[in-house]
């Protein structure tokens, strides 16, 4: 057991800091957004690219912000103060306070659909699809209703504010322990009906064939985005998280453990939806953001008892997102309470109703307020368009500044002397620096100047 360091809560046990990092790691990142790139970016090279971004930026990244986080028992910001005392840095995990926030906006939007999708499926509407149409239809009535949208946005942030309101152990900690493994069981009887589909071949190589003549700036920067968007970082999530550990809990493992369960989730997603995807006439893999929810009721109709299945799933893909969407509001909240003094309630309540605000817009650009669901110039709705500034962009700079300050402000002296009270001197920890002072930010930095180059 954890003993609370100061006062500010702490883990119950490291079973359940594991599964809350994993919780926070798991959620519509995997299931949602990771096919939605994969198809947007050409598929199986796409995927190639994404396993090694995990494997040599995002698993050293991740040890990397709990060790901070051990080590300061601090927020973002307040870490690289405690660090950096006086310096610009604690710039950086400002900009991590601040993505946390629009990250958290349109992720409940996209949640709320997942909610909307429990009564959808229980209803009926996704039973005897007589034609896929059917379903588009059902989905682009949802999120383009406003009134649905919104209700829906606010019901998931509300949820979310009641859990976080409850604080480390009472809330986030409990959820994550039964769950994620249901999920997982219902994810694994998803891959199995898609597989065997009649044309699952087509889907099949498109996942697993890479065709590396489609590779370019942008679809490095979407790999990499991806791989620190699902494993929460680049804004100091994890920071916030490994700042409830105590000494004695092993980082090593614990990193290890969070991005091979995040990965296999992310990867058997893609197993479930690529295969069927290709049977569905009229669904491309660049669909973008409704991509699973268009190809999802299509294989639960395929099911014997598909709707209990498929209601099932998506209440789990709701929780999955639960325990993501709390680990966003927590970053902030943490920095308002260490930082400003603020009470736990009234950081919640200010900053989820912010994030709830911030969303709006998010909510009502897919077809209900035409302005918003393509925007100008991008040509992008405002949710796509946020997504890609802050999940994408901001993630990885926040990733780069991180890997730079541990690296070398820091120093990985000093981080490897915090992460040996816990792991005794191993080869991993001497790779783990070389990977963190030299591969990720020269790898992020190319990827960053190669897409501007592109771009210009
Ligand atoms: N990792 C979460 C997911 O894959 O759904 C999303 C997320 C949570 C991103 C927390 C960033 C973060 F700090």
């Amino acid at each position: 057991m954890t003993t609370p360091s100061s006062g500010r809560g702490a883990w119950g046990s490291r079973l359940g800091f594991v599964l809350a990092a994993a919780g926070s790691a798991i959620g519509l990142g995997n299931v949602w957004r990771f096919p939605t790139m994969a198809g947007k970016s050409g598929g199986a090279a796409f995927v190639l690219i994404y396993l090694l971004c995990v494997l040599f930026i995002g698993l050293p990244v991740l040890l990397a912000e709990l060790t901070v986080g051990r080590r300061t028992q601090k927020n973002p910001v307040g870490a690289f103060e405690r660090l950096a005392p006086e310096t610009g840095w604690r710039w950086v995990g400002a900009l991590g306070v601040l993505t946390g926030v629009v990250i958290l906006s349109y992720y409940s939007v996209v949640a709320g659909w997942t909610i909307g999708y429990i009564v959808e499926t229980l209803s009926g509407t996704f039973n005897n699809i007589q034609s896929p149409d059917a379903v588009t239809r059902a989905f682009t009535g949802l999120i383009g209703n406003p009134v649905v949208a919104l209700a829906l946005h606010a019901l998931f942030m509300a949820l979310t504010m009641f859990v976080v309101l409850g604080g480390v152990q009472g809330g986030i900690e409990r959820w994550t322990k039964i769950l994620m493994p249901v999920l997982f069981l219902i994810l694994i009887l998803l891959v199995i009906r898609s597989v065997t589909l009649d044309g699952a071949e087509k889907g099949l190589s498109f996942y697993l064939k890479p065709d590396f003549s489609q590779v370019t700036g942008t679809t490095f920067l979407n790999a990499m985005g991806q791989a620190f968007f699902s494993l929460s970082l680049g804004m100091g999530a994890m920071i916030t998280y490994g700042s409830y550990l105590s000494r004695r809990d092993d980082l090593v493992s614990s990193a290890v453990w969070v991005s091979l369960a995040d990965t296999l989730i992310a990867v058997l997603a893609g197993f479930a939806i690529f295969p069927a995807l290709f049977t569905i006439p009229g669904l491309e893999p660049t669909e973008g953001a409704g991509l699973v929810f268009l190809v999802l009721p299509n294989i639960f109709d395929k099911i014997p008892g598909g709707l209990f299945f498929g209601a099932g799933f998506f209440l789990l893909l709701a929780i999955a997102a639960l325990t993501s969407s709390i680990s966003l509001l927590e970053v902030v909240v943490a920095y308002f309470i260490d930082e400003k003094g603020w009470t736990r309630r009234r950081a919640v309540i200010v900053l989820g109703s912010v994030a709830f605000l911030l969303g709006v817009p998010s909510a009502l650009g897919n077809g209900a307020v035409a302005a918003l669901s393509r925007l100008p110039v991008v040509n992008q709705s405002f949710l796509d368009f946020m997504d890609m500034l802050f999940g994408n962009f901001s993630l990885t700079i926040g990733a780069l500044l991180l890997s730079l300050f541990v690296g070398w402000r820091w120093g990985t002296g000093r981080a490897l002397e915090e992460i040996r009270l816990s792991n005794p001197e191993t080869w991993f920890g001497r790779l783990w620096a070389l990977l963190i002072r030299f591969l990720c930010p020269l790898a992020i930095g190319a990827i960053l100047v190669n897409l501007i180059l592109e771009t210009i």
